[in-house]
């Protein structure tokens, strides 16, 4: 190698060099250049892997699904919040990954719920009677994941995203109420409710998904009764029953949706299964359940 050529290339090298330093550094100053403006989480790490493994996993737990598009499903999620304002995202915005991932619900299996989420989920996992939104292939393919998108390029933002109740039309809170809505319009014959008779407060908060948006979306000519199942934790308060004030209140709620209503407390296979992990309880043995 010539001399002149060696010097030509340590110059570039270090051209090279120079160029990547402040390359990063100016990266740098970009990632701090846009205030957090969210409060919530950014999306989940990995998101787009997550999602096409639980929909080729979701497909062999429940072959009658049939064969679903899982790449399609993330092409509409990502049209739906790509170069959008994370506040700014509405139900319409999600309507096609609803409509990619329709499905069937049986009649009689559809299991709403609310702060019950840990019992009714190893609830459905004890029986395959019952079906809750997180079982759904939507459900399944979302719960428990975080995401927006960036008003400036296409691409997720993993640094922060919205919390559910930062701004009215935010990209999780909008997904929820699509995917409960269509969940609760497609379910048909009896659909059951399972309620914490042991929170405080009222037995369903107003701001509810259960009143805002699953009972409204019942349709009453497809649903032959609503059914709720109050149950209180076994070492915990009765709060609320089937005869307590704000359960008759719930009741005409669903009754103004043209839904016929019925109430049971505590429902002794769900007694049964709560008495898994408190088996010395005395509602436990097994000659006092009721
Ligand atoms: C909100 O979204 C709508 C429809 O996507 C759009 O027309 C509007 O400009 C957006 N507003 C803001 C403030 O981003
Ligand atoms: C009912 O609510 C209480 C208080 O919030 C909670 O500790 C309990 O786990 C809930 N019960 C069920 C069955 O989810
Ligand atoms: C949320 O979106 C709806 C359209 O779905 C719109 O009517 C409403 O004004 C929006 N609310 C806010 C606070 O932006």
């Amino acid at each position: 190698m010539s001399r002149l050529l060696w010097r030509k290339s340590i110059l570039a090298l270090a051209g090279i060099i120079l160029a990547s330093g402040f390359g990063a550094a100016e990266a740098q100053r970009n990632l701090k250049a846009p205030k957090k403006r969210y409060t919530g989480p950014g999306t989940t790490p990995n998101l787009r892997n997550i999602i096409i493994g639980r929909c080729y996993h979701y497909m062999s737990l429940y072959p009658a699904t049939g064969v679903k598009d899982c790449s399609g499903v993330w092409q509409e999620l990502t049209d739906a919040v790509f170069r959008k304002e994370p506040c700014n995202i509405t139900e319409e915005d999600y309507k096609k990954l609803a409509q990619v991932t329709a499905q069937t619900i049986p009649c009689d299996k559809s299991l709403l719920w609310s702060r019950t989420n840990d019992l009714v989920h190893r609830y459905t996992k004890a029986t395959e009677s019952f079906m809750t939104l997180e079982d759904t292939f939507l459900g399944f393919l979302f719960n428990g994941l975080t995401w927006c998108g960036k008003t400036a390029s296409p691409g997720m933002n993993y640094n922060a995203c919205p919390s559910w109740k930062e701004c009215t039309n935010n990209s999780l809170s909008s997904f929820w109420k699509i995917a409960s809505a269509t969940f609760s319009q497609a379910s048909c014959g009896t659909v059951h409710v399972m309620l914490n008779g042991s929170a405080d407060g009222a037995i369903t908060r107003k701001e509810s998904m259960l009143r805002t948006v699953e009972i409204p979306s019942l349709n009453p000519n497809k649903v032959s009764e609503v059914k709720l199942w109050v149950i209180d934790d076994i070492q915990g308060q009765d709060r609320n029953s089937c005869n307590s004030e704000s359960l008759l209140e719930l009741q005409h709620y669903i009754e103004e949706h043209n839904l016929a209503y019925s109430c049971i407390d505590n429902y002794k296979p769900l007694t049964t299964l709560q008495c898994v992990e408190n088996p010395n309880h005395p509602v436990c043995n097994l000659c006092s359940i009721r």
